[in-house]
């Protein structure tokens, strides 16, 4: 019985039907994540042809137009486009994509190689050549994102115990935000491939700063944390992209899911993987009914606020990874569940763009306080879209795989 079910619901196994003329027929039946992946495939096709260099990055939409916005290799979402269109290759295989990629990608060299401006080196550097080197084993891919850690790590005071997120913000001393947990993942990688070993320890200690001064007991997150850059003590938390500092600004809390996981993934301390379950379980349990949060929890607009897709799309990656952390089987299940819900949402008609312009998802928050980005396609909600369908069709193949052996 459960079988057949997966049967109906999963395509890397053709079916095989034998007619009564013991004919061969084959039929495909495909999961509704590989039905949206084709789709965004061809979105992203679409897009790519309308861009006319390789040195400037989509970012935003804006509402009414059809073209992505572009920025330069500075910007935090440089990386973005690259990373997805290494995701699109490595989905098709399409060699012309591939090529694209790698142009990108080369256009984002100079962040390994120059004065690091702010924690974003994760962001620009790992979705880009991170992908293409899991993809492609480029040993100069591996070099550059070596580098990359390196200048990273340029930013790190020892005497708060973790990087300084936006140096460019004076306002306060040493300030490390959460999104900045997203960006440990190029630390861990480095250290366990080549690169200096203090790398490791530098992640680690940011994590738990991160953890022991962001995490609050109502079990949201501060977006970021205010520190005196000399003694290192804790000033006060901030929350510069929510309503207000006490609020639950959505993005803020899926970075904390997302990037706390990774940690424990990286590092085994069971304090990382219980915080990013905390902050799942608070997530889950303040959300609107169609899994899509508010931009902040508590913007008192709500339900005539805007929504954040990308929010959603980092929920159900950040999800999915935690899923496979989990021992608890009831657990593992109830989070991919949930991802899942998420997936569905986003590729339902209120979140797709369809025809509307070149991104794939509506509806994401940028910067509200600062009036920038409300209610647009963001390239980053199309990352972890695209992330997230890789990773739900991954493991819809795999687990048929598994119960046809
Ligand atoms: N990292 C900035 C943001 O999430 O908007």
């Amino acid at each position: 019985m459960k079988l057949s079910k997966h049967l109906l619901s999963c395509s890397l196994i053709s079916i095989l039907l034998l007619g009564c003329g013991a004919e061969k027929k084959e039929i495909t039946v495909k999961t509704n994540s590989e039905i949206v992946l084709d789709q965004s495939v061809i979105k992203i096709n679409e897009a790519l042809k309308a861009l006319k260099t390789t040195d400037s990055f989509p970012r935003h939409i804006v509402k009414g137009e059809k073209d992505w916005r572009l920025v330069g290799v500075r910007d935090w979402c440089s990386g973005f486009w690259p990373g997805i269109l290494w995701y699109t290759y490595e989905y098709t295989g399409d060699a012309e994509v591939k090529t694209a990629a790698e142009k990108y990608t080369a256009s984002i060299k100079t962040i390994a190689y120059t004065e690091a401006e702010d924690h974003d080196i994760g962001f620009q550097v790992y979705c880009s050549f991170g992908n293409g080197y899991r993809l492609t084993g480029n040993e100069a891919y591996k070099d550059i994102m070596l580098a990359a850690a390196d200048t990273l790590a340029t930013l790190y005071n020892p005497i708060v115990g973790s990087i300084h997120s936006w140096p460019s913000k004076q306002e306060y001393p040493h300030n490390t935000i959460v999104d900045n947990m997203m960006n440990l993942e190029l630390l861990f990688w480095a250290a366990k491939n080549g690169g200096n070993k203090k790398l490791y320890d530098i992640a680690l200690s940011h994590a738990e700063v991160t953890m022991n001064n962001l995490v609050r007991p109502d079990s949201a997150v501060y977006h970021l944390g205010s520190f005196d850059n000399k003694t290192g003590q804790f000033i006060r938390g901030v929350t510069h992209q929510g309503y207000a500092d006490e609020s639950m600004w959505a993005r803020g809390q899926t970075w904390g899911i997302y990037g706390f996981a990774v940690a424990y993934r990286e590092s085994g301390r069971t304090d990382f993987l219980e915080t990013s379950i905390k902050l799942t379980e608070h997530y889950l349990k303040r959300l609107p009914k169609d899994g899509v949060p508010y931009w902040d929890f508590d913007d008192p607009a709500i339900p005539n606020a805007p929504k954040d897709a990308s929010a959603a799309a980092v929920a159900a990656c950040g999800l999915l990874e935690l899923a496979e952390l989990v021992k608890d089987n009831k657990l593992q299940d109830k989070y991919r569940q949930e991802a899942k819900r998420f997936i569905t949402a986003l590729s339902s008609k209120n979140y797709l763009s369809g025809d509307a312009n070149n991104a794939l998802l509506l509806h994401s928050t940028g910067h509200h306080p600062k009036g920038r980005e409300i209610d647009e396609p963001i390239i980053y909600a199309d990352y972890y879209f695209m992330e997230a369908l890789l990773r739900l069709e991954k493991l819809e193949n795999s687990n048929h795989l598994a119960l046809i052996k």
